[in-house]
Order: C-alpha cells, then sequence, then structure tokens
C-alpha cells in the first residue's frame, strides 16, 4: 500500500539491533489476508498490535501448553485474539476485552472474516472488572492493557489462571526504557511489574527479548 509506512511502527524497537529485528521479520511466512489487513490498518492508524512475530509465540505457547481458555486483557482491533482462537482450535474459547467500543465493533467483523467469531467472546469495558467476574479457571491469561496498571494485572489475574496456566505480558522491556535512567510513570510500573513476577513464589517467570519484551510466567 502507497502510504504504508516501510517499518511498521507496531515493530516498535530498541531491543534486538535493527539488523536482527529485519532479519528476524524477513523469515516471517506470509500471513493471511486478513491479518495482513489487520497490519496494515495498525501501521495506518498506530494501532500497537503485537504483529506476527510475537504472535507466533502465542500460537505456540497455547498449542504447545494445549490452552482452551485465554482471557485477553486488552485486545485493540483483535489481531491478537485471532492468533489465539486459531491455537485453541475447536471447542476452544479466548475473551476479547477492550474499553473502547469502535475497536469492539471493528474487530468483530475481522472475526467474522476470520472464521472465529464461534470461539471468541467479545466484551467492552474494564478488563479488570470483567476479569473478576470470571468464576472458572483459565489456561492463559494474556495482558497488554494500559503499563501503569501492570502492577495491579499480577494481583487480580492470577487468583483466575489455572495451576500450571500462563501468564503472558506484552511490552516488559518497553522500548529498552526499563535500563535507562530516569524512568517516567510508564517505565516505573513496567519495572515493578517485573521485579513482582519474578519475586513471586507463584510464578515461574521469563521475559523473552523479542520485539517490545514478552514475560511467560507459569503459575505454580
Ligand atoms: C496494546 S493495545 C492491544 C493490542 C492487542 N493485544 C493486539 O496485540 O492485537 C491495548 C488496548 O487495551 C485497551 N485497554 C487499556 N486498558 C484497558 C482496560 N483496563 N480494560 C480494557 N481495555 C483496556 C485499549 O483500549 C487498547 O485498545
Amino acid at each position: 500500500m502507497a502510504n504504508q509506512p516501510v517499518i511498521p511502527d507496531w515493530r516498535m524497537g530498541g531491543i534486538t539491533v535493527p539488523e536482527v529485528e529485519d532479519y528476524l521479520y524477513s523469515l516471517l511466512p506470509p500471513r493471511d489476508e486478513v491479518l495482513s489487513e489487520m497490519e496494515a490498518e495498525a501501521a495506518r492508524n498506530d494501532v500497537p498490535i503485537v504483529g506476527p512475530a510475537v504472535a507466533r509465540v502465542f500460537y505456540q505457547l497455547a498449542t504447545i501448553s494445549k490452552a482452551k481458555k485465554v482471557f485477553e486483557m486488552g485486545s485493540a482491533i483483535g489481531y491478537s485474539t485471532i492468533w489465539w482462537a486459531r491455537a485453541v482450535g475447536d471447542g476452544g474459547r479466548v475473551i476479547y476485552t477492550d474499553g473502547d467500543r469502535k475497536n469492539a465493533d471493528k474487530a468483530r467483523r475481522y472475526f467474522d472474516r476470520a472464521g472465529v467469531s464461534q470461539r471468541i467472546t467479545v466484551r467492552v469495558g474494564d478488563a479488570f472488572e470483567i476479569l473478576s467476574e470470571e468464576k472458572e479457571p483459565y489456561d492463559i491469561i494474556f495482558n497488554d492493557i494500559d503499563k501503569t496498571d501492570y502492577p495491579r494485572v499480577v494481583r487480580v489475574a492470577l487468583p483466575h489462571l489455572k495451576s500450571g496456566g500462563l501468564f503472558i505480558t506484552d511490552n516488559v522491556l518497553w522500548s529498552g526504557k526499563v535500563a535507562q535512567p530516569n524512568p517516567d510513570a510508564h517505565t516505573k510500573a513496567i519495572l515493578e511489574f517485573n521485579k513482582l513476577i519474578y519475586a513471586s513464589k507463584d510464578l515461574f517467570t521469563t521475559i523473552l527479548p523479542l520485539r517490545d519484551g514478552i514475560s511467560v510466567c507459569v503459575k505454580k
């Protein structure tokens, strides 16, 4: 597309050196029409989707762990949601949450076109409140909401995760700002979050330095 940036903003950067980052993205197989269109829309409108390199990790983690129930905190136009929905397969369920109704309307149209609507429950509102209403434990909880809320997510999400379940979070290296002096409010929240997930006796944590950093925690 003529007005699409060569390197979309959602790729972020600041973690892996640019040449390596380009190389990693050059290896990725093309996505289908719906995902490609979502990537283009995200690039045009600055929607901070995780993008295909990270989404493939989600797909792998969900399939390896045979996850059937995924709760997503912060879904935007539903790009990561579609990857989860494809990974959980028939009979699987993904809860989409976003505070913005316009995002949810767009996401629903993409879900229909991607053929995964049956596996996704769309909830508009505060992800904390929606998760708090849930009774059944989840196999995976994915956190991608406002960064200043990250420390609170640890406390709220863990009781809703099954033992052996995965708690996965995007942007935990925040363009490398976590390793720079004078952190702003967002960076401070992420620094606190990272300390919490490594210190927790209930979690076994790793950070994968892909794109903007993903934390993967297994609940003991
Ligand atoms: C980074 S985007 C999500 C991108 C999506 N996970 C993807 O990769 O395709 C974050 C989204 O979270 C939503 N959000 C932020 N805080 C929220 C909250 N407390 N509850 C529900 N949605 C929230 C915003 O409206 C925004 O659309």
